[in-house]
C-alpha cells in the first residue's frame, strides 16, 4: 500500500503541492490573488448616492410581478396605528431559486461587482454546462452554487478595507482586472490601489503591508470560502453545491486559495464557476475580443484548458453576447433552473433564507456582528406586546433580520470608521435604507416588509433619513423596528466599546419619547427588557 499523509493523500503529491504553494507564496503581492479570483474585474462602485426626494413607494415598482397570494403594500403608508393592516403571508411555498435570483443583488453589491453579474454568471455556468453535457444532479448543484457563490464574501471585507486602507467596494473590482501571474502588473495595480487617496506615505505604507503580507491571502480567502459554504450546507444544499463554492479561488495551476488545488483536484463545477465569473466580468466591461484574448492568455493557468476551450468557440456568437448583455437576467435564471429538484421555500425556509442574509450583512463589519439577529428578537418581543396575529409578528421579525441588507452597498471605510464622517460619506451611509428598499423590494417573498425595513432611520418628528419621513408615515411596525434598532445598537458590544445596561439604553431612549420615538413602543420595549433579558441577545461572534 502506497503510503500517504493523514488526509489520504499520497506524500509525493502532498511534496509537490507544498511546493507550488511555496512558489505562488513568493510572489511579491501573492495575496492579491485571492482578490482577483472570484468577482467583477470592471471598476464598478455602490449606487450612485443621490437620495431620492420622496419616498420611493409612491408607486408601485414596476418590477415587481403579480403576486396572487400576497398583498404588496403601497403608497399612502398605512397610519392606522392600533389596527394595522394584515398583510397576507405566502399562502404556498416559493422556488429557492426564485427568492436567491432576486436576493443576488445584495451578493453583487457587497462586492461592488456590477448589477446581474451573479444571474449572468449563472447563465454562462450553465451554457458552460450543456457543453460538457453535465449531468442533471450536478447541473442542478452548479445551479444554485452560481446563484449564491459569493455568499460569504462579506466576511472579508473589513479585512480587504484595513489592508488596502482603501474602499473595498473599489479595491476588489481593480484588483481583479489584473492576471495575477503577471506580478509587474499586478504589483503596480496594487500600487496604484493601496492607500486609496490618502497620499503617496499612505500608499507605500499600506503596498508594503500588503507584499510582506502574503499568508494573510489564503486566510482571507479560506474564511470567506468556508463562509460561503456554510451558508449554501445551511440551506440544505448538497455537498457538491458547498464544494464549488469552497473551490471558487483555486486556479488550475495550483497557485489559488484556499488550497492551493491543481487541475482535476479542483471540483469541476468550482472550474466552471470560476471561468463563468470571470467571463462575465471581462464581457461586461471589456467586450467579447478582450474577453476572449483573456480566456485564452488564462487557459491553463487559470481556467481548465478543456472549459476555457468551450468559452473561446463562442468568439463569433454574436447573438449569444448581445443575450448575455441585453436580457433580462432573473428572467432567464428563472428560465434556466434545472428540472431536477426544484426547491420550494415555505414560511421556516423563508426565515432561514432571512437569516442567512442576515449573517451576510452582520458579517461585514465588526461593528454589526449579530445587530440583525438582535433587532429582529427586540422587534418580534415589542411587536407581540401589541399584535396577536403571527403573520405581523413573523413580517416584524423578517424585517428585523433584513433591515440593514442595504449596507451590503456602503463601503467599510465608513462603516468601520470610529469617528465622525465626512459630509459624502455621511450622504453614503445614510443611503443604505434606500439600498434595503431596492432589495427587498424585488424579493417577491419580502417585498411585503420593503418599506417597513427601509424606514428603520425615519422618526416621528421627521428629522430622521433618508427620507425624512414624518410620523403620519410611520406606522406602528415601523416605529417598533425604529426603537428596537436604537436599543439593540446601544446595548450591543462593539470593539471599541461595551454595550451600555439596559437601564442606561432605556434613558438614552426615553429621552426622545413622543418627539422622535413613539412613547408606547418604547414602554413595550421596557415591559419586554423584563421578560427577555440582555443577555438573551444572540451574544457577538469573535
Ligand atoms: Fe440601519
Ligand atoms: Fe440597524
Amino acid at each position: 500500500m502506497a503510503s500517504g499523509t493523514a488526509s489520504g493523500r499520497p506524500v509525493g503529491e502532498h511534496t509537490r503541492k507544498n511546493a507550488r504553494l511555496q512558489r505562488c507564496a513568493e510572489s511579491t503581492c501573492s495575496f492579491v490573488i485571492n482578490m482577483l479570483t472570484s468577482h467583477g474585474e470592471r471598476r464598478v462602485g455602490p449606487p450612485a448616492l443621490v437620495l431620492p426626494p420622496h419616498a420611493p413607494w409612491s408607486a408601485t415598482p414596476s418590477t415587481i410581478r403579480a403576486m396572487p397570494v400576497q398583498t404588496i403594500e403601497s403608497a399612502p403608508p398605512d397610519t392606522t396605528r392600533r389596527t394595522p393592516r394584515v398583510v397576507a403571508v405566502l399562502a404556498s411555498p416559493v422556488p429557492i431559486a426564485e427568492l436567491l435570483s432576486a436576493l443576488s443583488h445584495a451578493l453583487d453589491l457587497t462586492e461592488g461587482a456590477p448589477a446581474g453579474h451573479t444571474l449572468r454568471s449563472c447563465m454562462i455556468a450553465m451554457r458552460i454546462a450543456d457543453s460538457v453535457g453535465l449531468g442533471m444532479s450536478s447541473r442542478t448543484a452548479l445551479y444554485y452554487a452560481m446563484l449564491l457563490k459569493d455568499a460569504g464574501c462579506s466576511s472579508n471585507a473589513a479585512r480587504v478595507t484595513a489592508l488596502f486602507g482603501a474602499d473595498d467596494h473599489d479595491v476588489k473590482p481593480r484588483m481583479k482586472i489584473v492576471d495575477a501571474n503577471q506580478r509587474i502588473r499586478l504589483a503596480i495595480e496594487t500600487f496604484r490601489t493601496a492607500g486609496g487617496d490618502q497620499g503617496l506615505r499612505s500608499r507605500i505604507s499600506h503596498f508594503m503591508g500588503i507584499a510582506r503580507g502574503g499568508g494573510v491571502t489564503r486566510e482571507l480567502i479560506a474564511i470567506r470560502c468556508e463562509r460561503g459554504a456554510n451558508i449554501a450546507r445551511q440551506m440544505g444544499f448538497p455537498e457538491e453545491t458547498c464544494a464549488a463554492i469552497r473551490s471558487l479561488d483555486e486556479h488550475w495551476n495550483g497557485c489559488g486559495h484556499p488550497e492551493g488545488l491543481r487541475g482535476r483536484a479542483i471540483p469541476l463545477l468550482a472550474r466552471i464557476a470560476n471561468l463563468a465569473q470571470t467571463v462575465d466580468i471581462f464581457a461586461g466591461a471589456k467586450g467579447t475580443a478582450v474577453t476572449m484574448r483573456m480566456v485564452k492568455a488564462r487557459r491553463g493557468t487559470w481556467f481548465d484548458p478543456q472549459l476555457a476551450g468551450i468559452v473561446l468557440t463562442w468568439r463569433h456568437d454574436a447573438r449569444w453576447w448581445t443575450y448575455l448583455r441585453e436580457a433580462a437576467p432573473e428572467t432567464e435564471v428563472a428560465e434556466l433552473q434545472p428540472d431536477l429538484g426544484e426547491r420550494l421555500v415555505d414560511a421556516r425556509g423563508l426565515d432561514m433564507v432571512a437569516q442567512s442574509f442576515a449573517d451576510i450583512v452582520d458579517a461585514k463589519s465588526p461593528f454589526t456582528y449579530r445587530h440583525s439577529t438582535n433587532v429582529s428578537r427586540w422587534a418580534r418581543a415589542i411587536g407581540a406586546k401589541f399584535f396577536t396575529d403571527e403573520a405581523e409578528l413573523v413580517r416584524l421579525s423578517r424585517a428585523g433580520l433584513l433591515h440593514d441588507v442595504g449596507k451590503l452597498g456602503v463601503s467599510n471605510t465608513i462603516l468601520d470608521r470610529n469617528g465622525p464622517l465626512f459630509d459624502a460619506e455621511r450622504i453614503a451611509m445614510q443611503a443604505h435604507p434606500v439600498h434595503t428598499w431596492e432589495i427587498l423590494r424585488r424579493v417577491r417573498a419580502f417585498s411585503d416588509f420593503a418599506k417597513m425595513a427601509s424606514l428603520h432611520h425615519e422618526k416621528l418628528d421627521g428629522t430622521g433619513y433618508p427620507w425624512k419621513v414624518p410620523a403620519e408615515g410611520l406606522n406602528l411596525p415601523a416605529r417598533i423596528l425604529a426603537v428596537a434598532d436604537i436599543f439593540e445598537a446601544l446595548t450591543a458590544d462593539r470593539p471599541y466599546r461595551a454595550g451600555m445596561s439596559v437601564e442606561a439604553a432605556l434613558s438614552i431612549v426615553q429621552r426622545d419619547r413622543g418627539t422622535r420615538l413613539d412613547g408606547d413602543v418604547i414602554d413595550a420595549l421596557e415591559q419586554a427588557t423584563t421578560e427577555m433579558p440582555l443577555d438573551a441577545q444572540v451574544p457577538a461572534r469573535t
